[in-house]
């Protein structure tokens, strides 16, 4: 008799929940996860969507050595900096810290952002400025000095876009792939660290 109390009692509570019960620290927890799953979605997307674009260009920090090289280059020479594909900031802080009125343009969001808090840390807020933007289509033509760390593809590509739009004198810093047709005016270190300096002339 007891046990037919129960067995009603269970298929009312099933009827009642479509057959699924969750306790409310279930649901909490399912919650949770669905929360991490989503915000760390969010957070990696950026990282892995240069893939899908026609040229991949993923996030690959400068080398300290090469900074330096990028320096050298910028030596004797005045003006604006464009870092384009800017990542964590790094080579446009530099940059700023020797007195050039630097910008970089970067797809990536959250470098973006990451880039901003570290120039304001750094006290370089007003000389190193950060825009989230396609490379692609930014106007290169107000810079005096450009710095490219890009993939071998899209260096040809890029090329094209230099001569279009860099003003005379415009001072191109491609750092661990050259521009494919055009003679540098010098280079400076080596291997993956080397970066090609060339200097634009109306063709
Ligand atoms: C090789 S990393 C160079 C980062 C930085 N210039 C440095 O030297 O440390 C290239 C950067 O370009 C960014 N990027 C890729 N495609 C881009 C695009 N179409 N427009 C702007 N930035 C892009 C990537 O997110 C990555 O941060």
């Amino acid at each position: 008799m007891g046990e037919l109390n129960l067995l009603e009692l269970n298929k009312s509570a099933v009827k009642k929940t479509g057959g699924l019960q969750i306790s409310t620290t279930g649901k909490l927890l399912v919650g949770i996860t669905g929360g991490i799953a989503l915000g760390l979605s969010a957070i990696c997307a950026p990282f892995i969507s240069p893939a899908l674009r026609r040229f991949c260009l993923p996030y690959i920090p400068a080398t300290n050595e090469q900074i330096a090289n990028v320096l050298k280059a910028l030596k004797g020479h005045k003006g604006t900096v464009l870092d384009l594909g800017s990542g964590d900031g790094r080579i446009v802080i530099e940059a700023a810290k020797n007195k050039f009125v630097s910008h970089g343009v970067e797809l990536n969001p959250w470098l973006v952002l990451y880039s901003k808090f570290d120039a304001f840390k750094q006290g370089l807020s007003s000389n190193a400025q950060f825009q989230r933007q396609d490379l692609w289509k930014c106007d290169v033509s107000k810079y005096d000095n450009i710095v490219i760390f890009g993939v071998e593809q899209m260096m040809a590509d890029l090329e094209k876009k230099f001569q279009k739009e860099c003003k005379t004198n415009c001072n191109v810093i491609a750092c661990r792939f050259p521009l494919p047709n055009l003679i540098p005016e010098t280079t400076i270190g080596n291997g993956i660290d080397k970066v090609w300096v060339y200097n634009f002339q109306p063709s």
